[in-house]
């Protein structure tokens, strides 16, 4: 049996969209009971695909769309009219670790948040992988299978492991 903090799963309150989440107007989450996001606020006209999970702080803004299996962390701050594509996966700290020192699990007094931004107009192809603390420009365009490790300048085309310019 599936048990999450002594309680079955079957027995938790089903709420894959919880009460704390800010949806402009318009906003279309095509699998509402698909999805697991919390504390993070979505923009006017935004479409959001099945198992996407946004964490608290998130915040997406405008006529985005974030397709399918992306995740996206506490410390990601995206504006209007960027492109998530399918299976993304944001990162926001760079040295994790289960426990603290003393082997008890880690708790958020342990480590910090790593900020994220996606500037206006952005697209990041599927799969793509962006290392917590970098900053991709407007209009820039991140490939398919990219991991990104350094800032992305407005307007760049970045693909690779790591993701390297192609043009700008
Ligand atoms: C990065 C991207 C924008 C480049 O597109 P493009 O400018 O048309 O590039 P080309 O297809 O002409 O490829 C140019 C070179 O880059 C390589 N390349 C293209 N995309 C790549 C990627 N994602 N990762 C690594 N290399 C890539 C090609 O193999 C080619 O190399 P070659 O010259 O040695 O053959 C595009 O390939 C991409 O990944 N787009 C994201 C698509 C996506 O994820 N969509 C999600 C919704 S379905």
């Amino acid at each position: 049996m599936c048990v999450e903090g002594n309680v079955p799963a079957c027995e938790r309150i089903n709420m894959p969209i919880n009460h704390d989440v800010t949806l402009g107007t318009g906003v279309r989450i095509f699998q509402p009971d698909l999805v697991n996001l919390y504390g993070c606020s979505i923009g006017d006209e935004s479409k959001v695909g099945a198992f996407v999970e946004m964490q608290k702080g998130v915040r997406v803004g405008a006529r985005c769309k974030v397709s399918s299996h992306t995740f996206i962390c506490e410390g990601v701050d995206i504006e209007d009219e960027v492109f998530v594509g399918h299976g993304v996966v944001f990162i926001n700290d760079r040295t994790p670790r289960a426990t603290a020192e003393d082997g008890s699990l880690q708790t958020e007094a342990d480590w910090k948040v790593v900020a994220t931004k996606v500037h206006r107009r952005a697209s990041i192809g599927s799969g793509a992988v962006i290392l917590c603390g970098v900053t991709i420009g407007e209009g820039a365009m991140i490939g398919a299978g990219a991991v990104v490790t350094h800032d992305v300048p407005a307007g760049a085309t970045v693909a690779g492991v790591p993701a390297r310019l192609m043009r700008r």
